[in-house]
């Protein structure tokens, strides 16, 4: 089996964790978002899917939708929970993201950017704004925080991803800082939204 960074420890909890991801809704996490989403039906991409939970939630919305989940263990849990909804599922990683063709009007990176080292960080911006269509938006959120035992993630500071989005012609157009719905011991987290 390949090696992909970040994914270090999600396939040995996947039972545990797919349970943790669907106990909250996309409403919960994202709603207020809702109003700066391009309206249905809109491509989307979900890279870093986990249980698909959102990837559902956006493809019940009328969107066309595309998840990427490179830990076999979460996309097949996720492929049989969230059936009949016409996403497609891809086997893929950042930073690369080989297989996944054409371009975006939403991509979706919820509580995956702080698991991709500094290099693949700046390879993975260059590849996310490929992936995103003139006028489109990138929803970005990331974990700040203890690091739980036996993943690998980074402190990544909200400012370092506003200036590679923009050497990259990503503006963002809304930093918030929000709480941890979990209420875990100083976790907290930061969701930008950039625009193409
Ligand atoms: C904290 S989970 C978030 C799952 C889902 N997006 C959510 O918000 O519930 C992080 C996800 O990122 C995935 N991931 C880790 N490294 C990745 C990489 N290099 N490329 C793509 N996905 C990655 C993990 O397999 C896991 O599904």
């Amino acid at each position: 089996m390949r090696a992909v960074g970040g994914t270090e420890g999600y396939a040995e909890d996947a039972a545990r964790l797919v349970r943790a991801y669907e106990s909250v809704s996309f409403a919960d996490l994202h709603g207020d978002l809702l109003p700066m989403l391009p309206p249905p039906p809109a491509r989307a991409v979900d890279i870093g899917a986990g249980s698909g939970r959102d990837a559902a939630a956006l493809a019940r919305m009328g969107h066309a939708v595309t998840a990427v989940e490179p830990v076999a263990r979460l996309r097949e849990w996720a492929r049989r929970a969230h059936g009949g909804l016409g996403i497609v599922w891809v086997d893929d990683a950042l930073p690369e993201l080989g297989s996944v063709r054409g371009t975006f009007d939403l991509v979706l990176l919820s509580a995956v950017w702080m698991h991709l080292d500094e290099g693949e960080r700046a390879a993975g911006m260059a590849r996310v704004a490929a992936l995103t269509a003139p006028g489109g938006t990138v929803v970005l959120t990331l974990r700040h925080g203890p690091v739980p035992e036996g993943r690998r993630m980074f402190q990544v500071p909200a400012e370092e991803v506003i200036g590679t989005a923009a050497a990259h012609g990503l503006r963002a157009v809304q930093v918030r800082r929000t709480a941890d719905l979990g209420r875990r011991p100083g976790v907290c987290w930061t969701r930008l939204v950039l625009r193409r």
